[in-house]
């Protein structure tokens, strides 16, 4: 296999990466800059401020990245950048940057999925760990891969030939992404942002059983779907029963308890104390939340936790797949983990995470994805655009 270094370019939301990779699977620096800091005030991002944070990051992070890999622009085989889905103004600044320096250096140009890049996120931790434990163990296919981030849970079912990765959506959220309903679900009750990995460490500290909540179990859509004026359903473009999620629901009924419970005056409280709080840690948040609180995270993570496994593993059944992927920013979620590796593992199916620091958004994914396309010469022309609702297949 040709040794390739591929300086990756991710500027879809709110993180501004940069990273090189040698031939899709070692890592030699990944720098994130996060923008946290720019849109905690606001409890979420906020697409101007996003791109223009990624202006004055795009600069210094691929410098950093360069020097970090002992690379210089000369030394790159090929530049890959996020084309979608994501902030249109936030992917623009890092295509912009990434035609520039391809022209420049007249490097070829890879257009990556963001989702992809997810998956392959995956890869990069499965090819390290093959060569640590030196088993030689070949992953089969089919794949099932649960993305589930901030924007998105979406299962696919992904095959490979000669390099050619080629993905079928399976299932998808109705409304909410999981992420989403953490991040919604942590500003509702004063918890700060981003909500994930704050529930994550909260979850600990309560009762998973106290409150009960329900998941809407959405039935397997009619695949024969009509087609706008015409009375004959017409054969949707791959057959199968379809595994979608939703996670609106849950968040209401969050809220509903919040009133219900006169939890309010308390959360205002707890809003208010830690704004003073400079970037506080795990003994401020709970210090400010009493055993209630805890109870509802809690209960509120093992609800959603419960419904993606359940989801996916009842996907990997049907489409009988051999090996599970788990990616996105929530699959750094310690529960989720848990629990897919011990559901995942009492029905024999393999399951594979990233580590938890490429569990969310990084350019290490997006160079990784893009090497068996530098391999198959897949290049795109410099008229090539963001796509802010791209899809992945
Ligand atoms: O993949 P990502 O970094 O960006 C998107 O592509 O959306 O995912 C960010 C999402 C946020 O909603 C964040 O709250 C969630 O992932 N997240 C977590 C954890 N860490 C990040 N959710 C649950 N547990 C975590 N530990
Ligand atoms: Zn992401």
């Amino acid at each position: 296999m040709p040794d390739a270094h591929i300086l990756g370019i991710e500027s879809s939301c709110d993180e501004t990466g940069a990273a090189v990779v040698r031939s899709g699977e070692q890592i030699l620096s990944n720098v994130v800059a996060s923008q946290i800091a720019t849109h905690q005030p606001y409890g979420g991002v906020v697409p101007e401020l996003a791109s223009r944070e990624h202006l004055r990051a795009i600069v210094p992070v691929v410098r950093q990245a360069l020097a970090e890999a002992g690379q210089t622009y000369q030394s790159l085989d090929a530049i890959a950048v996020t084309q979608g889905p994501g902030l249109a103004g936030a992917l623009l600044v890092g295509i912009s940057y990434a035609k520039a320096l391809a022209f420049a250096l007249e490097k070829p140009l890879i257009a990556v999925n963001h989702l992809e890049g997810h998956i392959h996120a995956v890869l990069l931790g499965h090819r390290q760990m093959e060569q640590r434990q030196s088993e030689g163990g070949k992953l089969h296919f089919p794949v099932l891969a649960l993305v589930v981030s901030g924007g998105h849970t979406h299962l696919y079912l992904a095959q490979v030939e000669e390099n050619l990765w080629t993905y079928r959506n399976i299932g998808h959220t109705r409304d909410d992404a999981a992420g989403e309903a953490f991040d919604k679900v942590a500003k509702l009750l004063g918890l700060g942002y981003p909500g994930g990995p704050i529930v994550d460490r909260l979850a600990g500290h309560g009762d998973p059983l106290a409150v009960k909540f329900q998941i809407v179990q959405i039935k397997h859509r009619d695949r024969r779907e009509h087609k706008q004026g015409e009375d004959k359903p017409v054969q949707a473009e791959e057959a199968g029963p379809q595994f979608d999620f939703s996670y609106s629901g849950i968040k209401t009924a969050v809220l509903r308890y919040v009133e219900t419970e006169h939890l309010k005056p308390a959360i205002e409280a707890r809003r208010r104390a830690l704004a003073g709080i400079d970037k506080p840690a795990l003994e401020d948040i709970l210090r400010l939340c009493d055993r209630q609180t805890l109870d509802l995270v809690a209960s509120f993570q093992r609800t959603m936790v419960n419904d993606l496994v359940a989801k996916t593993l009842a996907a990997a059944r049907e489409y009988d797949v051999q090996t599970l992927f788990v990616s996105g920013g929530v699959a750094a979620n310690r529960e989720l983990r848990a629990t897919f590796e011990r559901e995942a593992g009492m029905q024999g199916l393999p399951v594979f995470f990233p580590s938890r620091a490429l569990s969310t958004d990084n350019a290490a994914m997006i160079a990784a994805a893009a090497f068996p396309k530098f391999l198959r010469r897949e290049f795109v022309a410099m008229d090539f655009s963001a796509e802010a609702g791209m899809s992945l297949r």
